[in-house]
């Protein structure tokens, strides 16, 4: 189904360059509205529902070097994963909820001001709620290597794993866990080294204990990883292993992991992965969020021969206390091609960051209810569902087979619009009740998070020595 869906992309695209006036014009499924844009789209109910089987050979990527196919973490190509009727809808959005909070609390304006005065007095760099990192990654660790997987996000400065002996507790991970003394490439950091003092400026602390150095991250939900920072040989793919690779060998773990080996953090420090293999990828990295559960994305670090040729670019910038995070510019949302009447000082207010980790992109009350309004319209004719969780624009679909949906798009600084896929529109756990998939800050003045759900099937390029994030759509299915 999806194939076709994308076949008929390109043809009706191909038909809209020749025809580029035409007002409202129906197509193999597409509305036009003004301007030849896209105005809705007809989609099967079926495909904005969860699969309970795992559609394997959807990866598009992996003809490039250093390419590690992405996974849900709750979807049925886990290995993570033993029980499907274990995901939990209401409790991944509440641990969003929980993300959002924590990173709205460190940006100045924001109106959870009552824990961000309790969590000022932190370290720097920790105390991001972690449940809702729910893309993993395997790759391979040590001398003979060990394959494990991990959590990737966008939000994380450090990258750790779980490692043998457990002093204090571990919690239950799928792979085996890493064994320092079974590989010939490990070493322990020392304290007098440069690295050791780097991880003191990224994390805000570390500990000695007999000269070797430690690190210890704090999640705020809880979790956490307390261990020896070390070396290793890591390994991405067959072609691109990286020597002497420094990460957390962590003894204590506790959290939100689920069965994931540990964590990949990708945001930017000096201790980041992006940091260390910066000769050979250029500070550059891609990802591609798969549609849905059941299907494979990419994260794809340098850019090499097979990276897509069609990007558009919008400038990174640094959000003052969120610098953990990448800021970006939206400038507005178009619904059926048709800007929300807003003004866009209510997205420049409060700042905007890109987050792999947040769920669901959270709006200034301002645009979403426009945004809310404008999709209540074009889906006049649908019937309505209750509210659920954060989302209050919910409809019925169980006597349909095909919707048609209003196109949203959202515009990036220098011009760069994004046409959502209908995975980024609408939050399906079944049925009877799919949903809007946005939701509002408490205030105009409150920090934008542009989050993975808006994100899928989107190539998403950070280029971050060029300080510039980059959109091609149809990255992966
Ligand atoms: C889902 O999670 C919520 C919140 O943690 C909990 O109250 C509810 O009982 C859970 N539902 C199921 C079916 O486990
Ligand atoms: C850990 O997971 C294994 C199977 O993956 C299971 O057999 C075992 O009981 C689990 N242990 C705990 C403490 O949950
Ligand atoms: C790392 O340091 C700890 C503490 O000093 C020590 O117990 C451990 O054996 C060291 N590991 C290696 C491989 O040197
Ligand atoms: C974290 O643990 C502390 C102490 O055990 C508890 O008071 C707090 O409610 C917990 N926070 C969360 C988010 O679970
Ligand atoms: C890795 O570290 C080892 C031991 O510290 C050192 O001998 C080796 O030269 C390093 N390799 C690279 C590529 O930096
Ligand atoms: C890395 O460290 C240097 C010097 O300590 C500092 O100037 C620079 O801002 C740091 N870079 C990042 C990305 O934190
Ligand atoms: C990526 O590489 C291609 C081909 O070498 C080049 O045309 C393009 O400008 C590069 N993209 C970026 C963002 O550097
Ligand atoms: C905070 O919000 C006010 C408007 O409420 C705005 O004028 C100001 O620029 C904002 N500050 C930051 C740092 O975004
Ligand atoms: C709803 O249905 C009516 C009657 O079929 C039609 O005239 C109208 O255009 C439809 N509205 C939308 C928003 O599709
Ligand atoms: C679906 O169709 C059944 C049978 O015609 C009807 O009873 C039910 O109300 C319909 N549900 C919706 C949401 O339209």
């Amino acid at each position: 189904m999806e194939g076709s869906f994308f076949c008929m992309f390109r043809r009706a695209l191909l038909f809209l360059s020749l025809h580029v006036l035409m007002i409202c014009f129906m197509h193999q499924g597409y509305a036009y509205g003004v301007e030849g844009k896209i105005a809705s789209r007809s989609v099967s109910v079926s495909s904005l529902l969860p699969s309970p089987s795992c559609s394997p050979s959807t990866a598009k990527a992996s003809g490039r070097k250093s390419t590690l196919e992405v996974i849900h973490r709750h979807g049925p190509c886990s290995q993570l994963v033993q029980d499907l009727s274990s995901l939990n809808h209401t409790k991944i959005l509440l641990q969003d909820e929980s993300r959002v909070k924590w990173i709205q609390s460190r940006s100045s304006n924001s109106s959870n001001s009552l824990e961000a005065s309790a969590v000022a007095r932190l370290p720097v760099e920790s105390g991001i709620t972690i449940g809702t990192a729910n893309y993993l990654v395997t790759v391979g660790l040590g001398t003979p290597k060990k394959d494990l997987t991990l959590i990737f996000d966008t939000g994380s400065p450090l990258t750790w794993i779980q490692c043998k002996p457990c002093v204090v507790s571990c919690y239950n991970q799928s792979d085996p866990i890493f064994n320092p003394l079974k590989s010939s490439s490990y070493a322990n950091v020392s304290c007098a080294s440069t690295a050791c003092s780097q991880l003191t400026s990224a994390l805000g602390r570390s500990q000695c204990l007999e000269s070797t150095c430690l690190y210890d991250i704090q999640y705020g939900d809880n979790s956490s990883s307390i261990g020896f920072f070390a070396t290793e040989k890591l390994t991405i793919s067959p072609k691109e292993v990286i020597d002497n690779f420094t990460f957390g060998c962590g003894e204590n773990n506790q959290g939100l992991f689920g069965k994931a080996a540990g964590l990949i953090g990708l945001s930017d420090n000096n201790i980041s992965i992006l940091e260390q293999t910066a000769a050979k990828f250029g500070k550059y990295f891609s990802y591609c969020l798969p549609s849905s559960t059941s299907l494979i994305g990419h994260l794809t670090f340098g850019n090499d021969s097979g990276a897509p040729s069609s990007v558009s670019f919008t400038p990174l910038s640094t959000v003052r206390q969120s610098s953990q995070f990448y800021g970006i510019s939206i400038v507005g949302i178009s619904v059926e091609g048709n800007p929300l009447s807003i003004p866009s000082t209510v997205f420049s207010n409060g700042g905007a960051i890109i987050d792999s980790g947040t769920v669901i992109t959270r709006l200034p009350p301002t645009a979403y209810s426009a945004l809310r309004t404008a999709v209540g319209k074009a889906m006049a004719n649908y019937t309505t569902a209750p509210a659920v969780s954060l989302f209050d624009t919910c409809y019925d679909f169980s006597n349909e087979t095909i919707v048609l949906i209003p196109s949203i798009t959202f515009s990036f600084a220098k011009g760069v619009d994004i046409d959502l896929h209908p995975s980024g529109i609408f939050y399906a756990e079944k049925a009877s009740q799919v949903c809007l998939a946005f939701a509002a800050n408490g205030a105009d003045s409150d920090l934008v998070i542009y989050g993975n759900t808006q994100q899928k099937t989107f190539e998403v390029v950070y280029d971050v020595a060029g300080r510039k994030l980059g959109f091609s759509p149809n990255g992966c299915f």
